[in-house]
């Protein structure tokens, strides 16, 4: 039988080497442990949590950071520009039991460029290395950073930065194949992803339209890189890992018969309950019954349906009488995922689209 990939970070293993990506919106605790109870995902990475409001004792920022042990090895992202400001986050991070302090030098948002964090710092590289050094000093933990491939195609420098980043004692970096400019636009440059692997002996992790298990396999034969992390392709199919892992051993890849679906909108319901009041948890349940139906049969129907519904009673009815419909139909359950159909999806979602507008999540 083959073997599973693993990865070590500083004294962290992560195994199977697969990555579920920081998301905005999106990578909250309920939804971690989703993940992670369908699934073996070898690490998972918080939303990025704001440096400001976590040094000056922001309620809602120290939320963002709650976790339960069943979610680790986990890492919590953070974004700033000031290296003091960021290493006193990191030791709050540290104290929390975290397993990683990763640090945000990708979020293309406005506020957070003209804040000097997120991508901003892939063009200005002595803070870059500045934050390293000052969270390196001041916490045990493994520190990471998560960057783009440049800020545009004229200054492409993940090779530089990740050499920075090894120089100065990070323990891993990841890379979302995109430039700052281009957003979400385009396709991922796995090129460059894989001259970043070739040039530092720190562990590389890939990022970038993984979007189905076949591809992420794909990706490590292509590129070398020490983990694949998937974002979008985990929201549309969160059994992308287990699926991955499944291949990794010689199987065939697990398929969610149409009830597992149902059952994962029912326990996603079950997890956020707890968390927040009813108006939120019906803009979430919206949300994801939106992910999890493109490219199902119906899917839009069901979405418009569950979108003008007025309460979780109304959106679970509809639900239940989509998936008891399409299992009386014997209809298969594929997910045709496309990440630009997500893109716009996503781009209409007041609740998720803060990281892609610019509004400052967690300050
Ligand atoms: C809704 C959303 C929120 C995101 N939020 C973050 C974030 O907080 N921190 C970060 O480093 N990247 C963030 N990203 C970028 C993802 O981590 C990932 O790099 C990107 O989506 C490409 O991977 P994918 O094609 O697998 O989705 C976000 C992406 C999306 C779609």
């Amino acid at each position: 039988m083959n073997a599973v990939r693993e990865l070590q970070i500083g004294q962290v293993k992560v195994s199977p080497a697969l990555v579920l990506a920081p998301m905005a919106g999106v990578t909250d605790s309920s939804f971690r442990r989703l993940i992670k109870e369908l699934t073996g995902v070898g690490l998972i990475v918080t939303e990025f949590i704001s440096v400001e409001g976590l040094t000056r004792g922001n309620l809602k920022t120290h939320r963002m950071m709650k976790f339960l042990p069943e979610e680790r090895p986990l890492s919590i992202q953070i974004f700033g520009y000031d290296e003091e400001r960021m290493a006193m986050a990191a030791e709050i991070i540290e104290e929390s039991g975290a397993d990683i302090v990763d640090i945000n030098c990708g979020c293309p948002a406005k506020k957070v460029v003209k804040g000097g964090g997120g991508s901003s710092l892939l063009r200005d590289l002595p803070q870059l290395e500045k934050i390293l050094l000052s969270i390196r000093r001041r916490v045990k933990i493994p520190v990471t950073m998560k960057i783009r491939t440049g800020w545009d195609d004229h200054s492409i420098n993940a090779v530089e930065v990740a050499k920075i980043i090894e120089g100065s004692g990070g323990n891993m970096v990841a890379i979302h194949g995109r430039t700052r400019m281009q957003g979400y636009s385009g396709r991922a440059n796995w090129e460059v992803i894989a001259a970043v692997k070739e040039a530092v002996k720190i562990p590389v992790v890939g990022c970038g339209d993984v979007v189905n298990a076949q591809q992420a396999i794909e990706r490590f034969a292509e590129t070398g890189v020490d983990a694949v992390m998937i974002g979008r392709g985990a929201i549309a199919n969160p059994w992308i890992f287990h699926q991955a892992v499944d291949l990794m051993e010689g199987r065939t890849a697990y398929q969610p018969s149409l009830a597992a679906k149902h059952k994962v909108l029912l326990r996603y319901h079950e997890l956020l309950r707890d968390e927040m009041p009813e108006r939120a948890l019906c803009g979430k349940l919206k949300q994801m019954c939106g992910y999890f139906t493109h490219g199902l049969a119906g899917g839009a129907r069901l979405r418009e349906r569950v979108f003008h519904s007025q309460s979780i009673h109304e959106i679970f009815d509809q639900i239940n009488e989509y998936f008891a419909s399409m299992i009386e139909r014997s209809v298969p359950p594929d997910v045709l995922f496309d990440p630009q159909e997500y893109k716009h999806q996503h781009a209409r979602d007041p609740k998720t689209s803060e990281f892609a507008r610019g509004v400052d999540v967690g300050v």
